[in-house]
């Protein structure tokens, strides 16, 4: 394995060294095969049918080849990836910093035995925790649960937030009898009718609660029973922004009243609004952006209202906006009360606010409450982020990136709504099949991009990607808009 790698120019770091630069990445995609997918990637995929239903299953791909910013398939093509597995590669492929961390002999251990870590944590998990997740903790919350995925951090978020709420009105008694047998049967007053508001356009996973808060597509909630739990509208702006900022200001105006006045109406029907879940930028919806002054409302509403406010930062967190979490930008006076994450940071989890601290054991638990090895992980993530500076290489990437769509926009306009922070971005096409069609044809310009929502192209980049991969990236997509 570490020889395969040393052929691809994976040396273990020199103290100091620029892997941004120093990574020997191919210098262009490469196409072997005159249709994507190959046959390889397609007879795999057949086998894989054989044993469960595959149909998602764009590419397979070897992990073992692939390398910074390109993903090479089973049929030797090399992609400029531009999506890094659905948000969740912070620097890439193989790179020498994880590599070195996985085949250390000090850290086989940490591998080898993976620990119930409620109940038995390694000796040096206070340390990781400290060095990993609170180094990066955004400001204010100095607290962390960590967790397995995405949908299992907000699932033990909302859970959170319904023990806290209980707590509190119970003001300090015990659980009666009746409240404990109660529970053990689904029935009130052990399990109380309360809810979480989400918006509508919304991704929060796919188990039962965060399915109940999730409003993306038919898809993922057909035929799954759900809570009847509020759902608010999201702002949908006008662009370009700067020509339509009344029009904007306006329907920001619109959705927080409607957030409002869902609080006051589940409140009135037995079910108290505890807490309210929100993406910074809706990734699945769609790439729906609010403006930083709408969450900076949305969050005295919820104050004033003694609403949680959790903020879903598991695709937008670990620095692809160009800040570590995206809701920095936001310029808020208090933190959100709970921030969720998973994608990048390579472990699920949450921050909270310590009066979100259950007080009893075992009340936020399962067998593995994360994994000390994306821990470990993690850890030399934030170093290599840190060392290379690579926010501010994501904000010049991301600039160039967003000013080429724009202009690319203005010439083609097949492609419009132009938009993204760092290089978190996207643009419409006219229909779901334009979209489609985009998707694929950049595939075969050898660019590995992703969709979102009904029509929407989304880029989703590790935080190694630099301007000279927005460039190419740039050219490839001009050559595919041409042909429509
Ligand atoms: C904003 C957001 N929340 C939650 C999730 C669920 O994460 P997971 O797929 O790891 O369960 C996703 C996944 O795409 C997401 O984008």
């Amino acid at each position: 394995m570490l020889s395969t790698f040393s052929k691809l120019g994976v040396r273990p770091l020199a103290a100091g060294a620029r892997c941004l630069t120093s990574l020997s990445e191919p210098s262009a995609p490469h196409l072997v095969t005159s249709s994507i997918p190959g046959p390889r990637s397609l007879q795999l995929k057949k086998e894989l049918q054989d044993i469960q239903n595959a149909d998602a299953v764009q590419l397979f791909v070897d992990y073992e080849k692939s390398i910074g910013n390109y993903l090479v398939d089973a049929d030797g093509n090399t992609f400029l990836d531009c999506y890094t597995q659905i948000s969740s590669l912070p620097l890439g492929y193989n790179h020498p910093a994880m590599i070195q961390a996985v085949t250390s002999p000090k850290n086989i251990s940490t591998f080898v035995n993976r620990p119930a870590l409620g109940i038995l944590p390694p000796e040096n998990h206070v340390e990781r925790l400290r060095h990993s997740l609170l180094s990066v903790a955004p400001a204010g919350l100095s607290e962390v649960q960590t967790m397995a995925c995405g949908s299992c951090s907000n699932e033990n978020a909302f859970k959170a937030v319904f023990i806290k709420y209980m707590a509190d009105q119970r003001n300090g008694r015990a659980p009666s009898p009746e409240e404990l047998e109660s529970c053990r049967y689904n029935k009130s007053p052990g399990s109380p009718n309360l809810s979480i508001l989400s918006f509508d356009g919304s991704f929060h996973g796919r188990t039962f609660g965060c399915l109940s808060t999730t409003h993306s597509k038919p898809i993922h909630k057909l035929d799954i029973p759900s809570f009847d739990w509020p759902i608010a509208k999201y702002p949908r702006y006008k662009f370009p922004l700067e020509q339509n900022v009344a029009e904007n200001a306006a329907e920001d105006k619109k959705c927080l009243a409607h957030v409002e006045e869902l609080i006051e109406e589940w409140s009135k029907k037995g079910s108290p609004v505890a807490g309210l879940i929100v993406e910074p930028i809706q990734g699945e919806g769609g790439d729906n952006r609010a403006s930083d002054e709408f969450f900076r409302a949305l969050k005295d509403l919820t104050e004033r209202k003694g609403v949680i406010f959790i903020c879903d930062e598991v695709q937008t967190g670990c620095g692809p906006t160009g800040k570590w979490w995206a809701h920095e930008y936001w310029g808020m006076s208090t933190p959100p009360d709970i921030v969720c994450f998973s994608k990048k940071m390579l472990t699920g989890g949450y921050y909270y606010k310590t009066e979100v601290r259950p007080k009893e054991a075992y009340r936020i638990f399962n067998t593995w409450v994360g994994d000390p090895t994306k821990l470990l992980l993690l850890e030399e993530v934030i170093k290599v982020v840190k060392r290379e500076n690579l926010l501010k290489n994501i904000q010049e990437s991301g600039a160039a990136m967003l000013n080429g769509m724009l202009e690319l926009s203005k010439k083609y306009p097949a492609m419009s709504n132009v938009r993204g922070r760092g290089t978190f971005c996207a643009a419409d096409m006219a229909t779901p099949g334009d979209r489609d069609k985009l998707v694929k044809q950049l595939h075969l310009q050898g660019v590995h991009c992703g969709g979102s929502g009904e029509k929407s192209l989304r880029l989703r980049t590790a935080l190694t990607f630099q301007k000279k991969h927005a460039d190419l990236f740039l050219e490839r997509l001009e050559t595919v808009l041409k042909t429509f």
